[in-house]
C-alpha cells in the first residue's frame, strides 16, 4: 500500500506526488486548527458543529472532524457546485450526468479512491492512451487546485512534498 502512494510525477515541469491524499497528509488537520484558532479558538467537542449549509456562516473549507452527514452536507454545498462545471466545461459529453457518483462510484464508496480508475504511473509519467493526455492536464491544472482550495489545502507542491494532489481521489499504481 505505501508503495502505491509514494509515486513522484516529473511532466510539463511539474512534479507531483500523486498520492497526497486526505487521510494521509498532517497538513489538513494544521490548517483547520489554524483557521479555527483565527475564528476565536478550536470547537469543543459537544459544541454544535456550523452546518456547512447554513448560508454565509457555514464553513467553505473542509473539516476533516466532520461526520459523514456534514462531509455530505458540504459536498452538497460546495463540492457539487463547483466540480461539476468545471468537469462538464472540459467535456459535456463526457460528464453529461456529472452527480455525486461520478466521484463515489455504483455502488456507493465513500473514498473515490476506491470507485474511479486507478492510475498508473510509470517512469515518472501517467500510463494513458495519447488522447488522454489533455485529460490529465485538465486533472492537473483545473481538478487538484479547486479540489484542494474546498479542502483547504495547498495543491500538491513538489518543493515540499506537501499538498493536494491526484491521490487525493485516486489510487495511484507506481510502476518502477
Ligand atoms: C469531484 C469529486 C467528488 C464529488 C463530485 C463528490 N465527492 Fe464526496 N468526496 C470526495 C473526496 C475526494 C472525498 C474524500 C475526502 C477525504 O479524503 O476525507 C469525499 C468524501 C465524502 C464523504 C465522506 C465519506 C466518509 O469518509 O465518511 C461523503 C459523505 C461524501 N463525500 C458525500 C458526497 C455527496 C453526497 C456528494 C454529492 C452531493 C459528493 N460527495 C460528491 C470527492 C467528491
Ligand atoms: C477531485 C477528484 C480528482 C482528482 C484530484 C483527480 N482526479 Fe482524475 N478523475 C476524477 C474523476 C471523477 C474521473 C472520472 C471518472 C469517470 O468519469 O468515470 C477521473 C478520471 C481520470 C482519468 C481517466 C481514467 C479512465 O480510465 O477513464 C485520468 C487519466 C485521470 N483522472 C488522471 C488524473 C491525474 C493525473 C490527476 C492528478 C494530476 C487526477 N486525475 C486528479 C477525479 C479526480
Amino acid at each position: 500500500m505505501l508503495a502505491e502512494r509514494r509515486g513522484l510525477f516529473i511532466g510539463a515541469g511539474l512534479a507531483y506526488t500523486p498520492a497526497m491524499g486526505m487521510d494521509a497528509n498532517k497538513s489538513a488537520v494544521l490548517v483547520v486548527a489554524v483557521a479555527l484558532a483565527a475564528c476565536g479558538g478550536a470547537r469543543a467537542k459537544d459544541a454544535p458543529t456550523p452546518s456547512p449549509t447554513s448560508g454565509e456562516e457555514g464553513p467553505v473549507t473542509w473539516d476533516p472532524s466532520w461526520d459523514h452527514d456534514e462531509k455530505a452536507d458540504f459536498m452538497k454545498a460546495h463540492v457539487l457546485p463547483e466540480m461539476k462545471p468545471a468537469f462538464q466545461a472540459f467535456s459535456a459529453e463526457r460528464w453529461d450526468g456529472f452527480n455525486c457518483k461520478t466521484c463515489h462510484g455504483d455502488p456507493w464508496q465513500d473514498h473515490p479512491r476506491d470507485a474511479i480508475p486507478r492510475l498508473t504511473l510509470k517512469g515518472g509519467e501517467f500510463e494513458v492512451p495519447e488522447d488522454e493526455k489533455p485529460l490529465v492536464e485538465f486533472m492537473k491544472t483545473e481538478v487538484v487546485p479547486k479540489m484542494a482550495a474546498l479542502f483547504g489545502q495547498k495543491p500538491y507542491d513538489p518543493a515540499t512534498g506537501e499538498g493536494f494532489g491526484c491521490g487525493g481521489c485516486h489510487t495511484v499504481d507506481v510502476v518502477e
